[in-house]
This record gives C-alpha cells, structure tokens and sequence, in this order.
C-alpha cells in the first residue's frame, strides 16, 4: 500500500482506503461478521482511512468502526459525516446547536474524545453561504471535539466554494471514469490550497467493477434498485448519475484497454490514482475479496498514456454529453 498526504492534516492516508456506507446497510443486506472481516483484511493490507457516516444504518457503520479499532493496535483514522440527520435536510438546520448533537451522537458510536475528521454531509448549497456553520466548526476543533473538519459535495462548485474557508481540510466528491469534471478546473484550486480530496462512489456503484450486466438484480432496499433517477437523494450517487445501459457498454469498451493481470475495479481505481490531487480513494467494500482486490490496486504501476487518452476518450464520446455538467 502507498499512502498520500491528506491535506494540511499532517496524515499520510492510505492511497486505497475504505468506504463503509455499503456495510451499514442500504445496499441490501449486510452480516456484521462479514463487514467486520473486510474491516480487518483491509487494515492488514495496509488501509488506514475509513469514510463513514452518522446515518450509515443510523450509527450502525460508525459502531463496526469502533470495533475495529478496539480490535486492532494499528493508526486508524476514521472520517465520518453529520448533517442528514436533519429532517428537514435545510440549510438552516446545519447550526452550531444541530452539529453539536450530531457530533456528541459520533462520538459515543465511535467510543472516542475526539472525531478524526468531520464532513458536512452534501449540504444543501445555501451552507457554503453561512459562514457562522465554519466558524462553528472551527470552535469544535478549539474545543477538542474533531480534530480537523471537511465537505462531502454533489459538484465542483460546491467544493470550490468550500475551500474559501481555510479551516475546510478535505473536500469528499464523485470522482470516477465517468465522473470526470473535478480533474478539470477543481483539482487545481484544491492542491494549490493544500486541500485533501477524497475520491468517492470510485467504482461508479459497482460498474465500473465490470460484473454487472442487464440481467443483474439488486435488493429492494438497495439505492441501485430505487434511486436511479433520483426518486431518494441526488441521482449522481447512484451509478455516477450514468444511465445504466449506457455505462453497460461503455464497461465493455473500457475493458477491452485494462492491463494484463489487473481486476476491472482495480483498474478503474488506479485510473483514480493517476490524479496527483487525489488523497484517497474511498471504495465501499462489504466482503474480504472485495477489500482484497481494491487494496491491491495500488500495487500496480501507472497506466500508460496511451491507454489514459482512450479512457479519455471513451468518456468524452459516451459518457460526457449525459453527465458533464450537472455535477
Ligand atoms: N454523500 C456522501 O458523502 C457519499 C455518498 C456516496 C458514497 N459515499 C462514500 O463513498 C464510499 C464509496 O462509494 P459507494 O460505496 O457508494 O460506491 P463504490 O465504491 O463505487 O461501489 C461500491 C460497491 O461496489 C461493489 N464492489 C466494491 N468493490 C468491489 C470489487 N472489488 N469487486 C466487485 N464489486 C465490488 C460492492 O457492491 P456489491 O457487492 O453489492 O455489488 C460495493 O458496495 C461509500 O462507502 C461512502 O463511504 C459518500
């Protein structure tokens, strides 16, 4: 595992790490005992960041955290979220008062003095225009209740207003082979600031990982059952907001540019890695052979610039006009 500086945190984070939404439910169903598992496996292989929310199966992510770190002598930073508790999901909700409660909530879930880093959980955009929600949360750090703070952000302009607060360390957004508009104009500001940047949804839901096909069934609690056009939250987290036939063939002709002895998710993750602006990349995982084959991507040697362009250009005839600019 190769490990990259996280932002002015002083970090170095696993350059895979691990995204733990998927084992707190939502996805269909999960057994703690295996999440656990890939919990361990992903820390032997060296993964030292895990993403997590307050609401992933309503604390029961951050909890198997918990456990983890119980469980294991080995640095593990956790990165959770607060602000999707609120009902409704408002701008105003997101006061010093509200982010308190969420954070005392974290951090009994999490069985710890202090969160490690705390995301403001895709807030609505009127936020980034409520300066008092950052000044709040520089007094959560002064007082010792998270030691840094970040954004999770639908878009690019979300995550460049963000980083107009210098107390903003890390920004979490889509960023994937069919996701590619950060890398444009985002990524820059972002370095130049020192700020982390945390690549998520990486495998598109699972497209990107190649095994998916027309005739693939998915539980009816799993968001790629119910959320393809947006019917619960924004439609970009499911499958990057890529109409499903679509990224199916886009699939087959992206696998027909993957290196010899690399997995289709562990191509798709090193695409990631190739952005030096990246710190991590989060893929959820939910089984050992899951957590396996993506740590493992980051063994392998950069792709070549041939095969970049033709990704590239696979994007920009297939999957830019449907995506580029909503997000
Ligand atoms: N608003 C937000 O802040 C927000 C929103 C979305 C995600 N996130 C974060 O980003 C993380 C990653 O995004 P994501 O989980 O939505 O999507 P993802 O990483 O693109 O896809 C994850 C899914 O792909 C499948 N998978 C993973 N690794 C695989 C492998 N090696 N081979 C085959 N299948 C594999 C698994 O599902 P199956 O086995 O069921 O196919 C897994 O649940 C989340 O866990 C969460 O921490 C944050």
């Amino acid at each position: 595992m190769k490990y990259r500086e996280l932002g002015r945190t002083g970090w170095k984070v696993s350059e895979i790490s691990f995204g733990a939404w998927a084992i707190g439910g939502a996805w269909g169903d999960v057994d703690d005992r295996e999440s656990l598992a890939a919990l361990h496996r992903a820390v032997d292989l060296g993964v030292n960041f895990f993403d997590t929310a307050d609401v992933y199966g309503d604390g029961r992510s951050e909890r198997l955290l918990a456990r983890l770190r119980r469980e294991r002598s080995e640095e593990i930073i956790v990165a959770t979220k607060a602000g999707r508790r609120l009902d409704p999901h408002v701008a105003a909700g997101y006061n010093r008062e509200n982010l308190s409660g969420f954070i005392d909530r974290s951090l009994q879930n999490l069985k710890t003095d202090a969160l490690d880093l705390l995301q403001l959980h895709c807030p609505p955009t009127g936020v980034y225009y409520r300066p008092e929600v950052f000044a709040a949360l520089d007094d959560f750090v002064k007082d010792g209740k998270i030691r840094f703070y970040g954004v999770s952000v639908e878009n690019v302009e979300q995550g460049l207003k963000a980083i107009e607060y210098p107390g903003v360390q890390t920004v979490q957004i889509i960023f994937n082979m069919f996701r590619q508009r950060p890398a444009e104009l985002f990524f820059g500001e972002a370095r130049r600031k020192k700020v982390g940047i945390l690549a998520r949804v990486p495998l598109a839901s699972g497209l990107l990982t190649g095994k998916l096909t027309a005739q693939s069934k998915f539980a009816a609690d799993d968001h790629r059952a119910f959320n393809r056009h947006g019917e619960e939250f924004d439609r970009g987290e499911t499958f990057s907001g890529v109409d499903y036939e679509t990224g199916l063939q886009a699939v087959e002709e992206l696998r027909s540019l993957m290196p010899a002895g690399m997995t289709m998710a562990q191509f798709a993750l090193r695409w990631i890695l190739m952005f030096d602006a990246v710190s991590c990349a989060i893929p959820g995982a939910k089984v050992t052979a899951q957590a396996e084959d993506n740590a493992h991507a980051s063994d392998f040697p950069s792709l070549t610039d041939d095969t970049m362009r033709a990704i590239g250009e696979i994007y920009q005839r297939r999957i830019q006009p449907l995506v580029h600019q909503y997000w």
